[in-house]
């Protein structure tokens, strides 16, 4: 399936990382197994991954990564080529195939979607590059995992409000962690 996806976890009142750009919230979430008769749905993030063809995001969320690789990881997303949204010069990681640019969405849109080819184009995040596909009608779904944490304050899963409808469910994923899967088609 082609297209263009908006996939991301957030919190249960609407945030995709801390005020300060930390999401341990996320990444040591502990599994809270949903109560007796809540039917649960394996599967995830390795599955979405496999229908990805190349991704695209903004520079706060490139450098989060970067920084995480510094602490010892590696480059997540080898093999699959990376466009980063960015005014400035950047590192480029090692084992990633990795172009910074500074250019619309609109103009970068037919690039990312031949590389891409019969997959599909992963718009990696935050909310402020979400929002410029969405603004520009380019975005085609938005798969969001709700954690059950609240925040109360932090960055938002989009910068702003949205034009057009309201999006259609398309599914409804309850996880065996207890967060839950919700993919919306954007309604144009
Ligand atoms: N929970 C999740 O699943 C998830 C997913 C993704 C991200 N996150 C988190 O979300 C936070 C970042 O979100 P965010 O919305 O604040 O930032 P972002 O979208 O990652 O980055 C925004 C920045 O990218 C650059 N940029 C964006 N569009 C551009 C364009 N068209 N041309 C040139 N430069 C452009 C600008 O910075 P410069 O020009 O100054 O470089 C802009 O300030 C991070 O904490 C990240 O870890 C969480």
């Amino acid at each position: 399936m082609s297209g263009v996806v908006y996939y991301a976890a957030m919190s249960l009142d609407g945030y995709i990382a801390e005020a300060d750009d930390t999401i341990e919230w996320l990444t040591g979430f502990e599994a809270v197994p949903p109560a007796d008769g809540v039917e649960t749905v394996e599967g995830g993030y390795d599955e979405f991954y496999e229908g990805i063809g190349a991704l695209v995001t903004g520079s706060v969320t490139y450098e989060w990564v970067l920084g995480h690789i510094q602490r010892g990881g590696s480059w997540p997303y080898a093999g699959k080529p990376c466009w980063v949204l960015s005014s400035r010069e950047l590192p480029q990681p090692d084992g990633g195939e990795v172009k910074v640019v500074n250019a619309s969405v609109t103009d970068l849109y037919d690039e990312m979607i031949a590389a891409a080819g019969e997959r599909r184009l992963w718009v990696l995040g935050g909310g402020n590059v979400a929002s410029q596909f969405a603004d520009a009608g380019l975005l085609g779904q938005v798969c969001v995992t709700i954690v059950p944490v609240v925040l109360g304050t932090g960055k938002p899963l989009f910068a702003h409000r949205l034009p057009g409808p309201p999006m259609r469910l398309t599914a409804a994923l309850p996880r065996p962690s207890g967060m839950i899967e919700l993919r919306y088609q954007v309604v144009t």
